[in-house]
């Protein structure tokens, strides 16, 4: 959940620091801090309560001089957002500094330990017992990459460290202990950096290495040196990373969140790109090559993800079970992971995580791992852990997604999950090539089709400006439309903190209905497709109790321009592919309530990007 960063090479420091962690401020913003190695060969610290911004100001004027530091935002697990509780934090002598991304399972014991060894502790943060275990190390003789070795083999949990002494001036120490928490080690020109994700390092360098769970590195202006934690050494060639570092930045926009619900059509279309044959009406999965034994055996498909990719997942299985034919279930892959789930090698898991870092989806896949599952991932982040423990891979191509809500990586999550449904369907001949071509033949105008919905922004504003003062709002769908109405709820609860139930339709009757009045907006989604009867009756019923009714219908559908009290127009395209297109009015719905509300888009309270802690 935290940001992590370290630099060691010939530049000053802190300004690299401040500059990775503003890049990293998506993964926590509660406290922010830094330390840098100065020429005297003393740690200089400064940390703040609250945003970046109180820690640049902090740094002004006198801002720590040295090539040598570590930077942390963070995103508070243990001990309350205050100045002494923000990374980095100390030993007792302050000659050891630790910043962390994680949480220390362990803590309480290795605690009273350390106290009972006279240890005195200045935080309420589990961190800090990384700190005074590498003192211990480093008191007994060990060097700092020894020290931390033996410190961090004492943690239990999924945690993600750097540490830092002015005892050992030639660089700073990783690590990474289980799935969570990235670490990822940038290889300049005479210089490192180490951070928790991408966007930190891209505008010093592209060649990264990814450190795997269990994993240390000794980093230095020269180069790194991988081991594992019982100490032998990794080997591990540099990846080049294909980001580029414009496509981070806000660009003519006064959001990510505006620029990367703009960017859908574009996503979509790179998404596609070379995998679907227009001509031979075939799919190709560049990184899904699995044996015909594996795909014979397949009896089901489960699919897993938190938040907006457990919402991509539950539109999956309606492709799986209509496109492939395969019996498919969607979990949240929290439950799944404590549940001993009934799956075998004839299940396919496919994991969906934007990160791929996500701790709960992580070891649901290790649970499907340990019994035997095929895995696939359904990825953003290139080269993470979820692409690194799968089977097969299929990238969103989406570029980086910095605004802390999910947009641009949902739909497109939504058109991989297709195109995989459709690969099972054709590598097992589960559908005949005329039908398949006719799955296939439309995806070619999904991009035209999100631009037309992106160009629409004005309206959707102005419905937003109708509605931003309600404080509870229902959104109904059916099929497959009701993980969209899960997922627009979720939306407008994330970035505008308003209250927002999603339902499926046929539900109401059963409770939900009963709070229909004009105080509780309702929000549908009644395009045309098979349920389109069903869902207009329900319709009906909300009108009758006097409820206000925003209904995305399709374009030109006058029936539900005469039921609703708004309409929005969502373009014709065949019921499968419809989710992607509804989705997006949604988002730029919550998006204009949440700025009329005043609310911060991009970082919404106690949110964070990746979540690397349970
Ligand atoms: C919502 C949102 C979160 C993530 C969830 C899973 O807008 O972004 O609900 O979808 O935390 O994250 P990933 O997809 O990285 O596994």
């Amino acid at each position: 959940m935290c940001g992590i960063i370290g630099y060691v090479g010939d530049r000053e420091a802190a300004p690299v620091l401040l500059e990775g962690l503003r890049r990293l401020e998506y993964r926590g913003y509660d406290s922010a801090g830094l330390a840098v190695l100065e020429e005297d060969g003393s740690l200089c610290v400064h940390k703040r309560a609250g945003k970046l911004d109180e820690l640049a100001r902090a740094l002004q004027g006198a801002p720590p001089r040295g090539n040598l530091g570590i930077g942390h935002t963070r995103w508070a697990t243990h001990g309350r957002p205050t100045d002494a509780n923000a990374h980095p934090v100390a030993d007792c002598s302050g000659r050891v500094l630790v910043v962390h991304n994680g949480i220390i399972e362990n803590y309480r014991t290795l605690k009273e330990w350390l106290q009972g060894r006279g240890h005195r502790f200045a935080t309420e943060t589990d961190t800090e017992v990384i700190a005074h275990l590498v003192e211990e190390g480093l008191a007994n003789g060990q060097a700092l990459p020894e020290a931390t070795r033996a410190a961090v083999s004492r943690l239990q949990g999924a945690n993600a460290v750097l540490v830092v002494s002015s005892q050992w001036p030639q660089g700073l120490v990783a690590a990474r202990l289980g799935n969570a928490g990235g670490v990822v080690v940038g290889l300049g020109q005479g210089e490192c950096l180490v951070a928790s994700d991408l966007p930190a390092l891209l505008p010093y360098t592209r060649r990264v290495i990814f450190l795997s769970g269990g994993e240390m590195a000794q980093v230095s202006r020269d180069g790194v040196c991988i081991y594992t934690l019982s100490g032998q050494p990794v080997s591990r060639q540099p990846v080049e990373v294909p980001y580029d570092p414009l496509s981070v930045a806000k660009g003519p926009y006064k959001h990510f969140m505006l620029k990367e619900m703009m960017e859908q059509p574009e996503c979509v279309l790179d998404t596609l790109r070379g995998r679907v044959d227009f001509e031979s009406m075939r799919v190709e999965l560049e990184d899904v090559d699995l044996p015909r034994e594996v795909l014979s055996r397949l009896r089901r498909v489960v699919l897993v993800g938190m938040g907006t990719s457990y919402h991509a997942a539950l539109v999956g299985r309606h492709y799986m079970e209509t496109i492939a034919r395969l019996p498919a279930e969607a979990e949240n892959a929290s439950e799944f992971r404590y549940r001993d789930p009934l799956v075998g090698p004839d299940t396919l898991v496919v994991a969906v995580t934007q990160s791929g870092e996500t701790v709960d989806t992580l070891a649901a896949m290790e649970e499907a791992r340990s019994k035997g599952c095929t895995l696939a991932a359904v990825c953003n982040v290139i080269g993470s852990q979820a692409s690194r423990l799968a089977d097969c891979v299929v990238y969103t191509r989406c570029g980086l997604e910095v605004g802390v809500c999910s947009t641009k990586t949902f739909t497109a999550s939504l058109v991989v999950l297709y195109l995989l449904a459709c690969y099972l369907a054709q590598a097992r001949g589960t559908q005949p090539p005329e039908v398949l071509a006719g799955l296939l033949s439309p995806l070619a105008r999904l991009p035209y089709l999100l631009g037309e919905l992106t160009e629409r922004a004005e309206e959707y504003e102005r419905l937003a400006h109708l509605f931003y003062r309600f404080g509870n709002f229902l959104y109904l769908g059916r099929g497959i439309q009701y993980p969209i109405a899960l997922e627009g709820a979720l939306k407008l609860k994330e970035v505008s903190y308003i209250h927002a139930e999603g339902y499926p339709a046929g539900e109401m009757k059963h409770g939900p209905i009963a709070l229909i009045d004009q105080d509780m907006p309702v929000v549908a989604i009644a395009v045309r497709d098979h349920l389109y009867d069903k869902m207009r009756n329900n319709l009906e019923q909300v009108k009758a109790r006097e409820g206000r009714l925003i209904v995305l219908a399709s374009e030109g559908d006058e029936e539900m321009a005469r039921l609703a009290d708004h309409v929005v127009g969502v373009p014709e395209a065949p019921p499968l592919l419809l989710p992607v297109l509804t989705a997006v009015p949604l988002q730029f719905f919550a998006y204009y309530i949440a700025l009329r509300r005043g609310c911060d888009v991009d970082q919404p309270r106690n949110l964070a990007k990746t979540v690397t802690v349970e």
